[in-house]
């Protein structure tokens, strides 16, 4: 009854023209794909020109960050509205990259997320353990301190349009991924987590994404972990061919 969620996540990578040309592929490769939700997130400058593109379609538009503001004295920051503006359906907060350099905090997270939902915008809020975090069974800890001040006073509406995506930052970028019952095991607590903030039913309707070296050849068996929702895929999803045959594998 949950329905997958495939996002990409570009990071800091393509021009516009670039970005333009990817989603044109993209669109035309997952053209015949109803069951399961398709999302991109280009860099800012990108955009408004890829809404254009994907209008009509079945990509959603995402942002990779955004501000808790409306408006005001806040150089070099983009607002909830602005992103709605530009065609945003989604955006990703709390990347453990924003985290690590730009000194994202839960209580920022949170604030985040509470202007993005007051926009109509859907948060999709990434969690995740250090490597060392793990080696010291510090793993849930890092995770219910995550989870739990990240969605903190977002109501149960709220949370039916949130994406939480389980990252395990040693898995980010570096080629080695979670096992599908390490990621099905995050996942159940992360479950676990919204059942006790809210209720059963509320919790088995929010979808988790499993985010960390995600690709082709390990896409399906992530995905067939029972609490696995989808994927936040970086370095696979920059190639359209390579992201879309991910797509494929989220296909029940
Ligand atoms: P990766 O990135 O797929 O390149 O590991 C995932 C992410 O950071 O969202």
């Amino acid at each position: 009854m949950r329905t997958p969620i495939i996002a990409g996540n570009w990071k800091l990578n393509k021009t516009i023209s670039e970005a333009v040309e990817s989603v044109a592929a993209l669109r035309t490769l997952v053209a015949d794909v109803n069951e399961v939700e398709i999302v991109v997130a280009p860099t800012f400058t990108a955009l408004f020109a890829v809404a254009q593109v994907l209008e009509n379609g079945n990509i959603r538009l995402s942002a990779q960050d955004v501000f808790w503001e409306d408006r005001g004295a806040f150089t070099g920051e983009v607002s909830p509205a602005m992103l709605k503006d530009a065609g945003c359906d989604y955006v990703i907060i709390g990347h453990s990259e924003r985290r690590q350099y730009f000194s994202e905090t839960n209580e920022s997270v949170n604030r985040k997320a509470k202007a993005a939902h007051a926009h109509g915008l859907k948060p999709i809020i990434c969690v995740g353990e250090q490597l060392e975090d793990r080696e010291a069974g510090r793993t849930e800890a890092v995770i219910r301190d995550h989870v739990i001040n990240g969605i903190a006073e977002l109501s149960a509406d709220q949370i039916l349009s949130t994406v939480i995506a389980y990252e395990p930052v040693w898995a980010i970028g570096t080629g080695k991924t979670a096992t599908a019952d390490e990621a099905q095991e995050v996942h159940t607590f992360i479950r676990s987590l919204l059942a006790e903030t809210y209720s059963d039913e509320v919790a088995s309707q929010v979808r988790i994404q499993y985010g960390g070296s995600v690709k082709p050849d390990n896409a399906a068996e992530l995905m067939a972990q029972p609490d696995v929702d989808g994927a936040l895929v970086g370095g696979a999803s920059l190639e359209a061919e390579s992201f879309a045959q991910i797509v494929k594998a989220a296909c029940r």
